[in-house]
């Protein structure tokens, strides 16, 4: 999606995004940021800062907040509900941040590094690299791939104790599932004119340290059955999740 389409959703922003910051939805994240030492001391950027549901615990723990998003809209939002003294503002496309080259400590992306062509995704996780200073740490959340096999498998085995025959329950599963939606090479759901970039776990891994991260750890935020937006609910099966990703220079 271009910064037009998501100056769009920054009216409406929970109706039609899922989001680690809902109540309910378990985002080691917060708990991995609480462990940086004296974060006062720290300069952090919000990359991809949407309507700015970061900004009030990363304000309140560090010393300068940098939120970066393309999208004025988002912008706008975020500056309408966070005036924070320690916030500064950037209208700034991921893929060219040289006002933070070598100015962060912490970069965080949360669901914003989305852009369907790889060669995008890489060059703005290069540029994150860029503006983290030596020791410094990458924390961020990313849509998973995996989570969506996984749903599909819950829906096929539901068709599957309810059909009768093993042929049309995967023809039913097919179609709620949207498999023809889904490129799962390149991992992107494509309705109309919307993209949206989902990622392997051995993908997300390869491609950061490809681009020069260390120490890369993947964990999970886990979303409530209750919290999944338009997908389907499997109360009593485990949660679906997004990747959580930490990374240092
Ligand atoms: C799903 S929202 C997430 C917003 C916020 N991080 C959150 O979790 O609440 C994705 C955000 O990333 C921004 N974004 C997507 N691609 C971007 C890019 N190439 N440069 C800057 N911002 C981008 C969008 O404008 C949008 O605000």
């Amino acid at each position: 999606m271009n910064s037009k389409a998501w100056d769009e959703v920054a009216k409406s922003y929970f109706d039609l995004v899922v989001s680690p910051f809902q109540p309910g939805v378990v985002n080691p994240l917060l708990g991995h940021l609480k462990k940086i030492p004296q974060p006062g001391r720290c300069t952090v950027a919000d990359l991809g800062c949407g309507i700015g549901n970061f900004l009030p615990f990363l304000a309140e723990r560090f010393g300068t907040v940098y939120a970066v998003d393309f999208s004025a809209g988002m912008l706008r939002e975020a500056r309408k509900s966070h005036d924070g003294k320690n916030v500064r503002y950037l209208k700034r496309c991921l893929t060219d941040l040289a006002p933070l080259h070598g100015k962060l400590e912490v970069a965080i992306a949360v669901n914003s590094v989305l852009a369907p062509r790889h060669e995008t995704v890489d060059a703005i996780l290069e540029e994150i690299l860029r503006t983290l200073k030596p020791g410094g740490r990458f924390a961020g959340v990313f849509p998973s791939m995996e989570a969506i096999l996984y749903h599909g498998q819950l829906i096929l085995g539901r068709e599957l104790e309810k059909a009768g025959s093993a042929s049309s329950a995967r023809r039913r599963a097919v179609r709620i599932h949207e498999n023809a939606k889904y490129d799962y090479l390149t991992g992107l759901y494509r309705d109309g004119n919307e993209v949206q970039k989902f990622y392997y776990a051995f993908e997300l891994r390869q491609r950061l340290k490809r681009a020069g991260f260390k120490n890369v750890r993947l964990g999970k935020v886990l979303y409530p059955w209750d919290a999944v937006g338009d997908y389907e609910a499997f109360p009593g099966q485990p949660p679906m999740w997004d990747w959580c990703v930490k990374a240092k220079v």
